[in-house]
């Protein structure tokens, strides 16, 4: 079932459709602490889209809004709102890794197809389906000289850094019982492996819960968890995302960064919001994941939260959605050694989460 790794390099960019870009990257820059790089739109020869690239650390997003209704990216956002579209690769050859990915099975979105001019160089890029609407790009730079991508051109305005480094994983959240149909895909067509896999007993609450396979590239800097929903006395997380966002999609994207308490603050200060942590996560928390080299009471007043693994550990903590539908969030993470996702906090996390879910009318009891 596990195909040869698909000639992949690294994660190029993360493009999200949203209603106004030019609100967004306001929002991305001083909340979260992105620079604005380059802009494409009218003005640079992009007739029916605006898009601003920014960056952090290794990391590219790009904000882009169609610009007339008849645009098929106005169907997306109208349907899913904000959200990610698509989660762009590097590759050393557009043709023979997009063919890869159609002879083993996934569908088309765009055929290969070369952009650019004879100043700045070309680049070639395709783009396959994965769950959901969501989209991978291939993109060869080959020698391309130009501002990130053709179309773009200079547009700094310098963000309020946080810390970001790059994303360590990014989750998706696919339909009941189709979590094992994406795993198998990404091992098909991608020729990815099972990292690790949590199920209902590991990620349950008294109410709802949920089931998540993580699948990685070779080299494991690729990181994909799946998340679908499982029964429980109540609506799981993951189907009150499927119904607001009409369908599977990115559920959160999960921010490195070498120092967490340092982001975290700066983060709060510029007004993004958390879930909340009740108090009494720290009462045992040494027992369970000490030596660490925080202060317990730093970590309790900005409610950061901390995993053991055999190889170290983790401290995490995860935003509120960052639009009003309950879909996309973000999640900060610092690694001391530890390679897990946090299993020892799904329980508070997730309780955390239904408070929000029931003051939303989402969670009936
Ligand atoms: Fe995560």
């Amino acid at each position: 079932m596990q195909a040869p790794p698909l000639p992949i390099r690294s994660i190029h960019h993360i493009e999200l459709l949203v209603g106004n870009a030019k609100q967004a990257s306001f929002y991305y820059r001083n909340s979260f602490g992105f620079d604005q790089v380059a802009y494409a739109g009218p003005e640079t020869g992009n007739r029916d889209m605006a898009s601003y690239l920014l960056r952090q650390g290794n990391m590219h997003i790009i904000l882009s809004t169609p610009l007339n209704p008849e645009h098929p990216h106005s169907e997306f956002l109208k349907l899913h709102g904000d959200s990610v579209l698509d989660i762009a690769f590097e590759v050393d050859n557009t043709d023979t890794t997009y063919k890869n990915a159609i002879e083993r099975g996934a569908l088309n979105v765009r055929e290969p197809k070369i952009t650019g001019n004879d100043k700045n160089g070309k680049i070639k890029s395709a783009a396959i389906r994965t769950y959901g609407d969501t989209v991978h790009s291939f993109i060869e730079k080959g020698n391309f000289s130009g501002t990130f991508l053709p179309g773009f051109e200079p547009f700094a305005i310098k963000g309020k850094s946080t810390g970001i480094l790059f994303p360590d994983h990014i989750v998706g959240n696919v339909e009941d019982r189709k979590m094992d149909y994406w795993v198998n895909w990404y091992k098909s067509v991608f020729g990815f492996h099972k990292f690790a896999s949590f199920d209902d007993k590991d990620i349950s609450t008294e109410f709802s819960s949920l089931r998540s396979t993580v699948v990685a590239d070779q080299n494991e800097t690729i990181k994909f968890p799946i998340n679908e929903p499982a029964e429980g006395r109540s609506k799981s997380q993951i189907q009150e995302y499927v119904e607001s966002y009409g369908g599977a999609g990115v559920q959160h994207v999960a921010f490195l960064t070498g120092d967490i308490v340092d982001t975290i603050s700066l983060l709060s200060e510029q007004g993004v919001e958390f879930l909340e942590i009740p108090d009494t996560y720290y009462d045992s928390l040494l027992d369970r994941v000490a030596p660490i080299d925080e202060d317990i009471d730093v970590l309790r007043k900005l409610g950061i939260l901390v995993d053991r693994d055999d190889r170290g550990y983790l401290l995490q903590l995860f935003t509120k959605p960052v639009a009003d539908r309950p879909t996309l969030f973000y999640e900060i993470i610092q690694r001391k050694g530890c390679r897990g996702f946090g299993k020892g906090n799904f329980k508070a996390l997730f309780e955390s989460i239904e408070r929000e879910q029931k003051r939303r009318g989402n969670l009936d009891l």
